[in-house]
């Protein structure tokens, strides 16, 4: 048991390595080594269909004119940059590619690849990928029935429960700043609250929140800070093997309780996949929910018609979320191609990464009528933020929910506002995109 604890912390770190988020403290330009690997240097970027490089700066703070350019004349580009991968920026293929998951493994999800995508060989079921963070890095069988264990907890009924504890959260964000004339949006509103829902439905203490948001960060977004992306890793699992310990002495009504108590096969499951599940659903469900309602308050406050309509019209919020959520879609996925593959003309190598840029398919003309505006009463959509197919999002209800309900409180206590004019925002990007400083003024 405990070498399956261990490798799960090594394949752990070594997703850290690849960056789960991305945001790069240093300029692209002076990247190293990841585990003594050679990584390709990365210059700027001359041709995005053949040198792509999603850390690009330009591409972080605006990858849509990039889609649109390279959609029509080449919907697949690729690059060397880190490791050979494919971005398709299509609805059709993105798609597509999802459902084929006998072509496309998920045990590589990271974007920004590391020390064993190096290894064409490295491989799908080696001892340190044995487990990873199920369901999302795992393929089926095991992705199966670790998915199936943890849907229950995002039902819609389960998620209603939610509603009040997220409500009174917000609220009382709000009442921190809100006389006060402005407010970091995402650092001092959309950070702040999945975490603590997430606190909640782990049964762990919400004092612990700026803990978690502390290692997710370390983790995800300071991923070339090798010290600090440890720190991170290890912080969180730590963490959570103590409480796997506390919980077998003491089990409670939560996520890791039941998880520790399910029988499969009639075998408990193993810890180290429950660790796996547990470090998935925080880091899952954090950066992804802060990201889309930080990018929604940040349209909010740049487009005052769309604001003014929703505080008028308060019976178009569910509409408007999914029409933020297409349009600024913040997660894309990783998948390795399994084995050679000529796909729509790309000539895939087993190993290969696939960029599952649910985003861009969000932006495809082909599937959206004027994909570049928000209509916030746009009757077809048919978005794939959550992804597609069998790893689609298993917390997309709470997700919902907790978008919805952050910008419901929030324009109810803050109707006018707009980005403070001398301060600038900055976009994490990679595999999670949202605006991480969003300093606003209220009227
Ligand atoms: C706006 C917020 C969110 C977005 C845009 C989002 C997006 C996604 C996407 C695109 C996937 C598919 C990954 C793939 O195809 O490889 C995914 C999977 C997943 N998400 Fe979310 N997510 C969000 C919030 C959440 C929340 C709040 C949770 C709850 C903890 C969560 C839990 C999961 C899990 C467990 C999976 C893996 C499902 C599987 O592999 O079967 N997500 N999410």
């Amino acid at each position: 048991m405990l070498t399956t604890l261990r490798n799960s912390l090594v394949w752990f770190r070594r997703q850290s390595e690849d960056g789960l988020d991305g945001t790069h403290a240093e300029p692209s330009s002076v990247r190293s080594t990841v585990k003594g690997v050679p990584m390709t240097p990365t210059g700027p970027v001359t041709d995005w269909a053949t040198d792509f490089d999603v850390m690009d700066p330009h591409y972080l703070s605006d990858p849509f004119s990039i889609w649109d350019v390279l959609r029509p004349t080449c919907p697949i580009p690729h690059t060397n940059r880190r490791k050979s991968s494919w971005m398709p920026l299509r609805y059709d293929d993105v798609t597509a590619i999802a459902h084929d998951v006998e072509h496309f493994s998920s045990l590589k999800v990271a974007v920004i690849p590391g020390d064993e995508d190096q290894d064409p060989n490295a491989n799908f079921d080696g001892p340190n990928l044995e487990y990873g963070l199920p369901p999302i890095s795992s393929d089926p069988p095991l992705h199966t029935w670790t998915r199936r264990l943890l849907l229950p907890w995002f039902s819609h009924k389960r998620v209603e429960t939610y509603v009040p504890l997220t409500r009174d959260l917000c609220r009382t964000l709000l009442d921190g700043f809100a006389d006060k004339g402005c407010a970091d949006a995402a650092a001092d509103y959309a950070q702040q609250i999945p975490v603590r829902v997430i606190a909640h439905i782990l049964g762990v203490p919400a004092e612990l929140a700026d803990t978690f948001t502390g290692w997710v960060r370390d983790v995800l977004e300071f991923a070339d800070d090798a010290e600090r992306r440890q720190h991170g890793a290890e912080g969180l699992l730590n963490f959570f093997l103590k409480q796997l310990e506390e919980r077998r002495q003491r089990p409670g009504d939560d996520l890791l309780s039941e998880l520790l108590r399910t029988e499969v096969d009639g075998h408990r499951i193993d810890d180290g996949i429950v660790l796996g599940m547990a470090a998935l659903v925080l880091i899952a469900g954090v950066d992804t929910t802060w990201s889309a309602i930080g990018s929604s308050l940040w349209h909010l406050a740049t487009h005052p018609d769309d604001r003014r309509r929703l505080v008028r019209e308060p019976e178009l919020m569910p509409g408007a979320v999914e029409e933020l959520l297409r349009a600024y879609s913040p997660v894309t996925m990783a998948r390795v191609v399994t084995e050679d593959i000529d796909y729509a003309g790309c000539p895939m190598k087993k190993g290969d990464k696939v960029l599952m840029n649910f985003p861009a398919a969000n932006r495809d003309p082909a599937a959206f009528d004027h994909p570049e505006l928000v209509q916030l009463d746009r009757a077809q959509n048919r978005h794939v933020a959550f992804g597609s197919g069998i790893h689609r999002c298993a917390g997309s209800n709470l997700a919902r929910m907790e978008l919805q309900v952050a910008l419901e409180e929030w324009l109810g206590r803050i109707p006018e506002f707009s980005v403070a004019e001398d301060r600038e925002i900055t976009w994490a990007g990679g595999q999670v995109r949202g605006p991480r400083s969003l300093s606003v003024v209220f009227a």
